[in-house]
């Protein structure tokens, strides 16, 4: 696991989308899961930037929703898909169609992360897997317990990612309480893992990635340490 200490959130996003343009440079076509929340955000303004000087083009791009609440449709403005859209691809030359996100509003959820699976898997998998992480240690929405899923499917929230994400809501009672989320088999088989953290809220969960060895169910990100091509970009010390 490579870790990347960075001055500030500028920086930290700036050399995220750094990677994510080598990677979309070096092979136009290539697929990626992408992430919500606010550290990301910095990321995907640089993107669009570096798409507007010419210099990474994403017509030709395939990216993945990491998650999406139960509930909530494509046009929802607490939904994830939304989130990607008004964040990043309504400022660059992404081509609408590919893109995605898991179906929430989906009658059968289980279908749902199954054909969602089948439809990254069509492609041949993620290229690149861009990560945010929980405070309790999650990634997409893989939250702490006592195993973990392979792919795609419909996790019950936890209580700390409830209240984590109240922000986006009008209360916590309108937080979702299910998901839909890329599991860890589908991170783990991407080609390349790129994960941001900043905040003090990640800083125990930092710590105990870069201190403790351990592969833990109930600390999911610790298991990017099986993966061979990881970057942490982080302004935690
Ligand atoms: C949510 C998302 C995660 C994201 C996390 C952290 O739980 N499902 O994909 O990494 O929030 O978000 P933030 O960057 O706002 O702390």
């Amino acid at each position: 696991m490579n870790f990347i200490l960075t001055d500030s959130y500028e920086q930290m996003s700036e050399t995220a989308a750094e990677f994510l343009t080598e990677e979309l440079n070096r092979k136009p076509s290539a697929v990626f899961a992408l992430p919500t929340g606010s550290t990301p955000i910095g990321t995907y303004r640089a993107l669009a930037r570096l798409n507007k000087e010419g210099k990474v083009d994403f017509s030709q791009g395939n990216f993945f929703n990491v998650d999406e609440y139960v509930g909530l449709s494509r046009e929802s403005e607490q939904g994830y898909y939304h989130f990607l859209y008004e964040n990043l691809y309504r400022h660059v030359n992404v081509d609408l169609e590919k893109t995605h996100a898991p179906d929430g509003t989906a009658e059968n959820p289980e279908q749902a992360a199954e054909q969602y699976e089948q439809m990254i898997d069509g492609l041949g998998g993620l290229d690149a897997a861009f990560l945010g992480i929980g405070r309790n240690g999650h990634i997409g929405f893989n939250e702490p317990a006592d195993s973990l899923h392979y792919a795609t499917y419909c996790v019950t929230l936890t209580q700390s990612t409830i209240e984590a994400n109240a922000r986006f809501f009008r209360n916590e009672g309108e937080v979702p309480k299910q998901a839909l989320t890329i599991g860890m088999g589908t991170i783990l088989k991407a080609k390349k893992i790129i994960l941001v953290a900043d905040g003090d809220d990640k800083e125990e969960a930092i710590h105990r990635l870069w201190e403790d060895t351990s592969l833990r169910t109930d600390f999911p990100v610790s298991f990017l340490r099986l993966h061979p091509d990881v970057t942490i970009i982080t302004t935690i010390k």
